[in-house]
């Protein structure tokens, strides 16, 4: 806990300290097209408030005089120690935020000892990702192709660049009613900046012989765009390798129960943020009925609103065995490229040591339900 006291009276170093000031910072810093792309929901953002609000729910019951002068954070997940139960949840186009692109967030992931989840659509290709932080754990993020030789190759090239788990996103079959990014008249996907994994593809040169700019951009669309996607589907990826196979999207503990009978690996409670349904529920009031259906089979993560110490605290105390957070450390990368998504980690690791020893708490597995008040 040493850090955390000698920091007590330093005056900051202009750096943003709260979730709020970096989002701040980083609309200063982009244009209208980036920022609204990076920080909105889709529909009436109801998802997006509600992932936040859902927090707000629960209150934590401290117990007091217990020595709480060794608080560990370590948690062991599929197989990895983290420093932390955080990991960096998989956000694309890095590269329209901060030229150090993906490449800064998974440098700043390995060093704190947390996973990056790469997207597919990353604008540094999955290899260079890897090749950046050979001893960071790293997981690939896969955005199912129609394309089952295009899915097999990319899960294939993940494998032999070193990443140790395969996310599989499946609450994106179609691209939610983003109304702030038609305002804007922006998508990234239209600049080509989460193209590299696909240009890169030898499945994906054969698929567009036409390798002009238009060509390629229908392409991707085509093949991310997959509205008749089925567990059956699912069964093939599990065939096409041997790596952990983690199912992001879930908010139904029927599709909970699924995912677990079919064999997968871990569950991440997910709306994409409140990207995709607007008016889904929030992942946190999701969560209980998921962690009860999965009963410990498998890990159960979650995202969507985390942005404090207390917020990863709540979450664990509802059953998750993790979280993973998108926008904050996006806005970390914004600002300040590697140093700002290190910072974005270290004052959450800081805020979240405390949280655990004023909470009573020196370890993850010593949080349950106990530890909260509904409202
Ligand atoms: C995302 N997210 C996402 N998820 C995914 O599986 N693949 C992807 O490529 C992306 N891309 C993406 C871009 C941007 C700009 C955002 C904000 C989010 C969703 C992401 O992984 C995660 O589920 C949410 O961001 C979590 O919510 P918070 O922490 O942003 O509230």
């Amino acid at each position: 806990m040493g850090n955390v006291f000698t920091r007590i009276g330093e005056q900051t170093d202009g750096y943003p300290l709260f979730a709020e000031e970096w989002e701040e910072k980083a609309k200063e810093i982009l244009p209208a097209g980036p920022f609204g792309f990076l920080q909105s929901g889709a529909g009436d953002e109801m998802t997006l408030g509600q992932n936040r609000e859902a927090f707000r729910g629960y209150d934590i019951l401290p117990r007091v005089l217990r020595d709480v002068s060794d608080v560990e954070l370590n948690v062991e997940l599929l197989g990895q120690t983290l420093s932390m139960p955080v990991l960096l949840a998989p956000v694309g186009y890095q590269g329209i935020f901060h030229q150090e692109m993906e490449i800064g967030s998974m440098k700043a992931a390995a060093e704190a000892g947390i996973p990056f989840a790469a997207s597919t659509v990353t604008t540094a290709s999955l290899e260079e990702i890897a090749t950046a932080a050979p001893k960071g754990v790293k997981w690939f993020q896969l955005y199912w192709s129609n394309n089952h030789a295009l899915t097999a190759s990319m899960v294939t090239r993940a494998e032999r660049a070193g990443y140790q788990a395969i996310v599989v996103t499946v609450d994106t079959g179609l691209l939610g009613w983003r109304k702030r990014d038609y305002r804007n008249g922006y998508s990234p996907l239209k600049l080509l900046e989460g193209a590299a994994n696909y240009v890169q593809d030898p499945v994906f040169r054969e698929m567009v012989p036409d390798y002009s700019e238009v060509h390629i951009r229908e392409a991707i669309l085509e093949s991310i765009h997959h509205p008749n996607l089925t567990w059956d589907d699912l069964l093939f990826l599990r065939e096409q390798t041997s790596l952990p196979i983690v199912v992001k999207g879930i908010l139904h503990p029927a599709d909970a129960k699924q995912a677990v009978d079919l064999g997968f690996d871990a569950i991440v409670v997910s709306n994409h943020g409140g990207r995709q349904l607007d008016g889904a529920a929030a992942s946190l009031r999701a969560l209980p009925a998921v962690v009860e259906q999965v009963d410990g089979a498998v890990p159960v993560l979650m995202d969507g609103g985390i942005r404090c110490g207390a917020d990863v605290f709540k979450a664990i105390a509802m059953g998750a065995d993790s979280v993973l957070i998108g926008r904050p450390y996006v806005y970390g990368l914004t600002v300040g490229g590697q140093a700002g998504v290190r910072r974005v980690i270290e004052d959450l690791r800081t805020e979240l040591q405390l949280t655990y020893a004023l909470a009573g708490v020196t370890q993850t597995k010593e949080i349950n339900k106990a530890y909260l008040l509904k409202r």
